[in-house]
């Protein structure tokens, strides 16, 4: 087991470029699977979800290749269509393999998935939508199992009630080999939707408005293998520009996509910060002191991410006033409260809405990552709090962030990864 020892006061400053997006690496990894061939994917972060998602492709008949941060997936020898639960449990976007064995094998079999343990996370677009390509859905032993054996996907229309982000890329992974036409009615918008579209199309698949609510897909017969790089992680952009400005300093973040970080940049701005994009550069820094933010409601893309909102509300502990915080996606992810209140913080929680009374500062805490995103808020609050700042159980942070003590320490932070084993 590891933990974080984060000494708090320095101030960060430098420049730095970030790895690329969990959320994309990870979908568009299983969609090699309905790929003939060897697909090449660059800038692909070392992540422990990314080493969870090359056991199943293993697991699945896939041989898989790593030299740096390029993974070759060879695929041609596909020969299982199911994931065993102790695969399955490791992470929660495993459920997108349902997809991508289905499109493949024309069965899938699966466990419910694991994961950051944010409410409840249910399941039920993506198999309803499954059901709506014709695939019939049964349960043995506590595995799903999703068949379209007898007549093969057939594309069909899907008005998805959300706009799941795994419910869309499900849909997309089954439609691209399906037989006919598939239209999504209130698809996801996600940066990482029109990324997993990029890679399939150079493959070969028929897919148009990714990146819209309306996502229209024509099945095609195969797929080709092809060398695509995977876009930078919006939400580790997010999390070091306010890392940043938490401490008063100032950091350039090189070779980003501005547009992918539209919506966090306002309310920074509100909270005092100075933003400013060059090209595919952005800058960003403290004003003399942090402001409260009005209001923040986590909601789908190009809403403000439900990923960044631990991360923004660490910040707000320290801005001057009251800050409010709506959790619109899940409906239990306000776990990092408890822990921020240890460095001293005034926040109180009542159902989706969390209201944060500014304090002058915060002190260094013993503390505990409640899931990756809220274990990455600690790190903010450690590296701007008095003394030191203890961060326990980690590995839910290296779900997501690759070598993040070692990206801050360049910046100047003082974080330490210690073995508590030895
Ligand atoms: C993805 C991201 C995650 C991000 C989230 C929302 C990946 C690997 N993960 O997760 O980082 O926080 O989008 O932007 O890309 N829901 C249902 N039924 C379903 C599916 C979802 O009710 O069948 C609900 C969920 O419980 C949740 C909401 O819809 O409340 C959003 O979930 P979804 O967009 O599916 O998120 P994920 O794909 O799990």
């Amino acid at each position: 087991m590891n933990k974080f020892i984060v000494t708090g006061g320095n101030t960060l400053r430098g420049e730095i470029t970030v790895q690329g997006a969990k959320n994309s690496v990870l979908p568009i990894l299983v969609a090699t699977l309905l790929v003939n061939g060897e697909s090449v994917i660059h800038n692909c972060p070392c992540l422990s979800d990314v080493d969870a998602t090359i056991k199943i492709l293993e697991y699945l008949g896939c041989v898989v290749t790593r030299e740096g941060h390029t993974i070759i997936v060879d695929s041609s020898s596909v020969n299982k269509c199911d994931v065993p639960d102790n695969l399955m449990r490791e992470m929660r976007s495993s459920i997108v393999f349902l997809g991508g064995i289905i499109g493949r094998m024309g069965k899938a079999v699966l466990s419910t998935p694991g994961g950051c343990e944010i409410g409840l996370r249910p399941i039920d677009l993506h198999l309803s939508s499954m059901e709506q390509f014709g695939a019939k859905i049964t349960t043995e032993n506590g595995f799903i199992v999703c068949s379209a054996e007898e007549k093969g996907l057939q594309g069909t229309r899907i008005i998805l009630s959300f706009p799941s982000v795994g419910a869309t890329e499900n849909i997309i992974l089954s439609a691209v080999l399906a037989k006919g036409t598939t239209i999504i009615s209130n698809a996801a918008r996600e940066p990482e939707i029109s990324d997993l579209a990029d890679f399939l199309n150079r493959c070969g698949a028929k897919i148009h408005g990714a990146g819209d609510s309306t996502i229209t897909i024509d099945g095609v017969k195969e797929l080709k293998p092809c060398e695509h790089t995977i876009i930078p992680d919006r939400i580790v952009v997010a999390t070091y520009m306010i890392a940043t400005v938490m401490t008063g300093g100032k950091i350039c973040i090189k070779d980003i996509i501005p547009s992918h970080i539209g919506p966090i940049i306002q309310p920074l701005r509100d909270a005092g910060c100075l933003i400013s994009i060059n090209g595919r550069n952005v800058t960003a820094s403290a004003s003399n002191h942090l402001k409260r933010i009005r209001m923040i409601r986590t909601m789908p893309h190009p809403g403000f991410p439900t990923d960044v909102q631990a991360q923004m509300m660490a910040l707000t502990t320290i801005a001057e006033g009251t800050s409010v915080f709506v959790e619109n996606i899940f409906e239990s992810r306000y776990k990092h409260v408890g822990e921020l209140l240890r460095f001293g913080a005034k926040i109180s929680v009542e159902g989706r809405m969390a209201v944060v009374e500014g304090v002058k500062a915060l002190n260094g805490a013993k503390v505990k990552a409640t899931d990756l995103r809220g274990g990455s808020a600690m790190i903010l609050s450690g590296l701007c709090a008095n003394g030191i700042t203890e961060i326990t159980e980690i590995h839910h942070i290296d779900r997501g962030y690759e070598k993040p003590e070692k990206v801050l320490n360049e910046l100047g932070a003082d974080i330490k990864r210690v073995n508590t084993d030895e």
